[in-house]
């Protein structure tokens, strides 16, 4: 069927765009840039550590911490690119894989995607299940000597590996090397957790920290350059206000120099622009994108809580939101979670433990609980919402259980307050 000439085309309709970005992919967060401000002595650091693979021999392991948003991943991407494009140009034998032990965090997994990256039966020939460590290990020597090849094998993330899985496999890979004839195998791992090897078998930590470099925390300076650098890329002229570069970066400094805020800000104010067609990118814009990302991590931490948890919180809300408790102790926390329960047939926990959720709760920022001194009758902890309700009120309408629970323990508060009163 033809379409009629006078329908309209939904995206015909939308105000005009596009007088800011050039390239939106700049500021997505898989674009890997070609130059990193900022980050050249930790680059040369790791290509000298790696040059010896391009002569034949195996590379030193390396370890590689930093806080998130450090620009660790984003260069070990960056590092391997270039090696390809070296064995390109010459022919030597390496190969590389990448793999973030967030995504695959089992000892198999490793392996197994390990080994895909030599061969492309390895899907066919290894099964899934059923296969002890040691098979599977095995099998990955095997396809590794028949290559010939040094790896450079990249793991990310990998303290969320061992917090998964132990160190099991770490152990294996990283004496790979004394099983395998013709092929080399070299370890990058890179964590965000400085202290994660406490956890791994001594053997292990040594031979994968055969080298290791700290990715320091970018100053606000260095964020902005770093912005101006992708900005140039992602931007016409004109489409931003002098001031959101600075402002994105001393932004993003004040929160442990992460480069990955930074970006983000810059992006969704750009995208919160052009939504209203505004001529350029302001700071206000800036400020309401930060607004937004902030919510929206209050929003995942809410809406992940468990449920004990959420039954808390909401006996907390209904106790603050009636306005009898603006300071509540633990006690009528207790009093309120405890209506929660029975109504919803859940199996109230001991005083004690929901003590233990409220300083969950309040390490999570959700709330605050202050301990005072009550002089000689001992000391109490005082209990309050540390976000607005105004913000936390459209979250909770999200949750049914939430919202259910708040509004029974509200109405039950009432009934109470009524109850004394007469
Ligand atoms: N020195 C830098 N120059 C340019 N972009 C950077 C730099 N450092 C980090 N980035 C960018 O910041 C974002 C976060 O970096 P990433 O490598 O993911 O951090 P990490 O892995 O340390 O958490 C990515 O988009 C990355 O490209
Ligand atoms: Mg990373």
């Amino acid at each position: 069927m033809q379409l009629e000439q006078t329908s309209r085309n939904v995206f015909d309709t939308l105000p005009n765009e596009g007088h800011t970005f050039r390239n939106r992919e700049v500021l997505s967060s898989t674009y890997i840039p070609e130059d990193f401000p900022h980050r050249n002595t930790e680059i040369d650091q790791v290509a000298h550590i790696l040059r010896p693979a391009l002569e034949g021999s195996r590379p030193s392991n390396i370890l590689i911490y930093g806080q998130t948003g450090t620009g660790k991943t984003a260069v070990a991407q960056h590092i391997r690119r270039q090696l390809e494009a070296k064995v390109t140009l010459q022919g030597s034998a390496i190969h590389t894989a990448y793999i973030n032990c967030k995504q695959v965090n089992t000892p198999y997994g490793i392996l197994a995607n390990i080994g895909q990256t030599y061969t492309t039966d390895w899907d066919d020939s290894i099964p899934h299940t059923g296969w002890r460590l040691e098979q599977v290990y095995t099998a990955l020597c095997r396809k590794a000597d028949e290559s010939g090849a040094i790896a450079i094998v990249v793991l990310d993330e990998v303290d969320a590996l061992v917090k998964k899985s132990g160190d099991e496999v770490l152990y294996h890979l990283t004496g790979i090397n004394s099983d395998l004839s013709a092929a080399r195998m070299s370890l990058i791992g890179i964590s965000n957790d400085t202290k994660f090897t406490t956890f791994l078998d001594p053997r292990v930590k040594s031979r994968l920290g055969e080298e290791s470099l700290v990715f320091p925390p970018y100053n606000a300076v260095q964020l902005r350059d770093i912005l101006h650098q992708r900005a140039e890329q992602a931007f016409y002229e004109g489409a931003l206000d002098p001031q959101v570069i600075s402002l994105c970066a001393s932004r993003a400094a004040q929160e442990h120099g992460d480069a990955r805020k930074a970006l983000d800000l810059l992006r969704i104010a750009t995208e919160m622009a052009e939504r209203d067609s505004a001529q350029r990118v302001t700071i206000d814009y800036v400020s309401r994108a930060e607004n937004m990302m902030e919510q929206d991590q209050v929003r995942k931490v809410v809406l992940q809580l468990p449920l004990q948890h959420k039954a808390v919180l909401a006996a907390i809300l209904a106790n603050e939101s009636q306005s009898r408790l603006d300071r509540q102790t633990t006690g009528d926390v207790y009093d309120t979670y405890g209506r929660v329960c029975l109504r919803f047939e859940l199996d109230a926990l001991t005083q004690r433990r929901i003590g233990d959720i409220i300083s969950e709760l309040d390490m999570q920022g959700l709330i605050s609980a202050r301990v005072v001194s009550l002089g000689r009758h001992g000391r109490t902890r005082l209990i309050s919402t540390a976000i607005a309700f105004s913000e936390l009120q459209p979250i909770i309408t999200e949750d049914s259980f939430m919202s259910e629970a708040l509004d029974l323990a509200t109405e039950g508060g009432l009934v109470r307050t009524q109850l004394r009163l007469m």
